[in-house]
């Protein structure tokens, strides 16, 4: 028999929120303060294998073929000891995680990542979860990973539990509901230089904390009732509000963080611009990467606002989720 039982590979996708994840009520669970809404994209994608055996010294993983030193796999090893815990063993296991993108840049591949490795992990070892079980499984790995696990337009209900156990994400439209054009724009390739997990906490010390909190405490509802409205004037405007202030409140920290380069800027600038009279909206994660969304009409238009300033893109569809690719289990203990 091969050192590896216990193999599972997933496919997963990362997601893009309009109404973001920004703050945490628990930070060892990734428990956040308010619900957010996303949509899944295709294109950018991630291949992890998970292998459990007797046969390896310890848990390990690899993003792209390069090993993660064991003091940065905190987070994926909460999803590991989860998963261990649940067939009550000892085996150890390893993860391989392959992005066709740059990871740690803004173009949220913690979340693919997360809800690649919660359903390869689980599956490798034989563990039949449900779609909501595996959503609060990979939360526990990233945040944002919780809405990875389904495709097309996804709630991710904040909760009230302590335990976390009513936080998950849920489907609430398919991806073919609202057929927008999704342009990614990659404005650096580089890792940032500060964190989500860490720029979250220090965000929690800025003068606009509490005007923040006020203001996004409805942002899910709004964005839900405006894609399930197909209503793009309320979609973009919710849109631009919800991600300014995300970087204002970056800005204003004292420890401050700006993830704006020079090209976000002007893309935003020009998109804002154009939305006066075109269905074009955008909205940025942690980082200085721009995703548009725009309706047919205005595709030419944002392709030759993007070509202009020289930066590479990817132009693709509402879609993504996770589904197990292949899996092996060659006998249970
Ligand atoms: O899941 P994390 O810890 O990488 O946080 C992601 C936070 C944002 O991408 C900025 C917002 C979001 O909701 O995805």
């Amino acid at each position: 028999m091969n050192d590896f039982e216990y193999t599972a590979t997933a496919i997963a996708h990362p997601n893009i929120a309009i109404a973001k994840y920004w703050g945490k009520r628990d930070e060892s669970l990734n428990l956040p303060l308010f619900d957010s809404v996303s949509f899944g994209v295709n294109g950018l994608e991630t291949r992890t294998t998970a292998s459990w055996s007797d046969d390896i010294p310890d848990d390990a993983l690899y993003i792209n073929d390069c090993q993660v030193p064991p003091s940065r796999m905190e987070r994926m090893l909460r999803i590991i000891q989860t998963v261990r815990k649940l067939k009550g063993w000892a085996k150890k296991c390893e993860i391989h995680s392959h992005n066709n993108f740059a990871h740690s840049s803004g173009l949220a591949s913690s979340a693919s990542g997360a809800a690649g490795a919660a359903v390869a992990v689980s599956c490798a070892a034989g563990v039949v979860l449900s779609q909501t079980e595996l959503s609060a499984l990979a939360r526990l790995g990233s945040g944002s990973a919780a809405r990875s696990i389904h495709a097309g337009w996804t709630r991710w209900h904040a909760g009230h539990l302590d335990d976390g156990s009513d936080s998950y994400a849920e489907p609430f439209a398919p991806s073919d509901y609202w057929p927008l054009n999704v342009f990614i724009v990659q404005i650096s390739n580089e890792p940032k230089a500060v964190s989500s997990t860490e720029c979250m906490k220090r965000c929690m010390h800025s003068p606009l904390w509490d005007a923040y909190c006020a203001e996004v405490s409805s942002a899910a509802e709004r964005v839900q009732h405006a894609v399930i409205n197909r209503d793009f004037d309320d979609f973009a405007a919710a849109s631009h509000h919800n991600a300014m202030l995300l970087h204002a409140l970056t800005m204003s920290c004292p420890q401050p963080v700006c993830y704006f380069a020079p090209k976000t800027i002007a893309l935003i600038q020009k998109i804002f611009a154009m939305r006066a009279t075109m269905p074009v909206c955008c909205t940025l994660d942690a980082g200085p990467n721009v995703v548009i969304l725009c309706e047919d009409i205005a595709c030419s238009y944002v392709s030759n606002e993007i070509a202009a300033l020289d930066v590479p893109f990817v132009q693709t569809t509402i879609g993504g989720g996770t589904s197990l690719a292949d899996c092996v289990v060659w006998g249970y203990p």
